[in-house]
């Protein structure tokens, strides 16, 4: 069991807003009272970056947290928890969830032959760490393909979840690529676009999305909120704090 106080408090941080795909999941599953969110919406995107980049900014995130009692913090976005959880671990007074182990772990939980074909989706920091690749290999399977559509992320920033847009993104990715049985949606971003991933091909391979796993995963921890009100939600940024609370508006 996890040891936590009470009221829960859990901190979330992302790169920008795509970490609400993870809040949803938090908020759904009830597990905290409140969440605290942090987007680093003055410097998104993280996933061109390099890790010594991504590390630093993380590290300035993590004295953001440093002003709030939170219980843990959540590292929504994957490529943060491709590349800076060791150092954010090594400096943070609280415990520090990523979101990669927690979708490692639903797969390895999923119904499916070591033979089947696990197509990874990712940021190209998230992708280039290999972490992904390494612990799904490690669970036995050997049919990985590992993919970054770095234009999906601009797309769902759009708001377009579906049209002809996206659809020459779709092909423009995947064609020519045999079809999965388990696709990780390994960024903040592609759960807002998970069915037209899954759609695109036609056998609908199983999805593992990075925010339900986590949420699955400290529902097994033992997390559980302290009282029976609703999550309360607070929502920071870098920048145009406002703008991030409408997305979540609409989002949430
Ligand atoms: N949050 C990032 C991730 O999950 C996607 C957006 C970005 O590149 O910053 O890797």
């Amino acid at each position: 069991m996890m040891e936590r106080k009470t009221p829960s408090r859990v901190g979330v941080f992302d790169s920008g807003a795509g970490g609400l795909t993870v809040v949803k999941s938090l908020i759904s599953h009830r597990l905290f009272d409140e969440i605290i969110y942090y987007g680093d919406t003055a410097r998104v995107p993280y996933g061109p970056k390099d890790p010594t980049t991504i590390t630093r900014y993380a590290m300035e995130a993590l004295e953001f947290f440093m002003n709030f009692e939170i219980d843990l913090l959540i590292t929504a976005c994957n490529s943060v928890s491709a590349h800076a959880l060791p150092r954010l671990r090594s400096d943070a007074p609280f415990p520090i969830y990523g979101v990669i182990e927690p979708g490692i772990l639903a797969l390895k939980n999923a119904a499916l032959s070591r033979e089947s074909r696990i197509l990874v989706l990712g940021t190209s920091a998230t992708i280039g760490s290999g972490r992904y690749q390494r612990g799904i290999r490690e669970l036995g399977f050997e049919n990985i393909e590992a993919l970054s559509p770095s234009l999906f992320v601009p797309i769902v920033e759009e708001g377009i979840f579906g049209g002809d847009l996206l659809e020459s993104a779709l092909n423009h990715y995947f064609k020519g690529i045999e079809q999965p049985d388990a696709i990780i949606l390994g960024c903040t971003h592609f759960p807002l676009i998970a069915d037209a991933i899954q759609g695109y091909f036609p056998n609908r391979p199983l999805l593992i999305h990075s925010g339900e796993a986590i949420a699955e995963h400290l529902e097994k921890m033992g997390c559980r909120p302290g009282s029976t009100t609703e999550t309360e939600l607070k929502i920071f940024a870098s920048e145009n704090p406002e703008g991030l609370k409408r997305i979540a508006e609409k989002w949430l």
